[in-house]
């Protein structure tokens, strides 16, 4: 029997829009829209097996090798820059990396500028590439929460269709990169296994350019 390539997937909307997107690019798993709690769905005569997996973490399972392939969003990758290659923007799960502070904020560039993000990487980043004095302050989620109570004077965070900044009374300052979801491979197994990946990477690139 044929080793079976393993494929991590973001639980989810977007991992449901993906899986579709591999559907359509004739590797199918019907088993996989069975609703239960199932987490691994194979299917042997396709070669493939799928599993979902958290968001953030599908970068880690595929560096690592527990996946040769996955879809994560642009924003995982470069805050962690895990070690994988990254074969496609699938052109989908799209927003933005963006500043965001209190209707009506104003930079005091005097003083030291209090950021509070999930993305600690990234907001370092942009910030010294401005040369701007910051202070980090990491957080988990809810991260619009942090101007409001005073905790920061702006946030880095995504961006998607604006409305939560908006019920929140913030608004984006700045842009700092759009994001989507892009197909990554593990380094080691690609080598392995690249007839398949190049066969999904291409039939899936002929859906992101229609
Ligand atoms: C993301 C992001 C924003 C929201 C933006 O949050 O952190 O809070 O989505 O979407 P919008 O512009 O369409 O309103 P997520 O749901 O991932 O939760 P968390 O960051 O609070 O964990």
């Amino acid at each position: 029997m044929k080793e079976l390539l393993n494929i991590a997937l973001p639980k989810g909307r977007l991992g449901e829009k993906v899986y579709a997107m591999f559907a359509k690019a004739g590797f199918e798993c019907p088993s996989i829209l069975e609703n239960n709690r199932k987490l691994i769905f194979e299917n042997p005569e396709l070669g493939v097996r799928y599993f979902w997996v958290k968001p953030s973490d599908v970068a880690i399972y595929v560096e690592r090798g527990a996946a040769d392939i996955g879809v994560a969003g642009k924003d995982i990758l470069l805050e962690y820059a895990p070690e994988v290659y990254e074969l496609l923007d699938l052109n989908i799960g799209k927003c933005r990396m963006a500043v965001a502070a209190k209707n009506g904020f104003r930079d005091d560039p005097r003083k030291t500028l209090r950021v509070a993000t999930k993305f600690s990487n990234i907001a370092a980043k942009h910030y010294l590439s401005k040369g701007r004095d910051i202070d980090i302050i990491h957080l988990n989620g809810s991260i619009e929460i942090a101007p409001i109570l005073g905790l920061s004077d702006v946030i880095v965070d995504i961006v998607e269709t604006g409305t939560t900044l908006k019920e929140n009374d913030l608004s984006v300052i700045e842009t700092i990169v759009p994001i989507s979801a892009r197909l990554i491979a593990n380094r080691a197994n690609y080598k392995f296994k690249s007839e398949v990946i190049d066969t999904i990477t291409r039939e899936l690139a002929l859906q992101t350019e229609a």
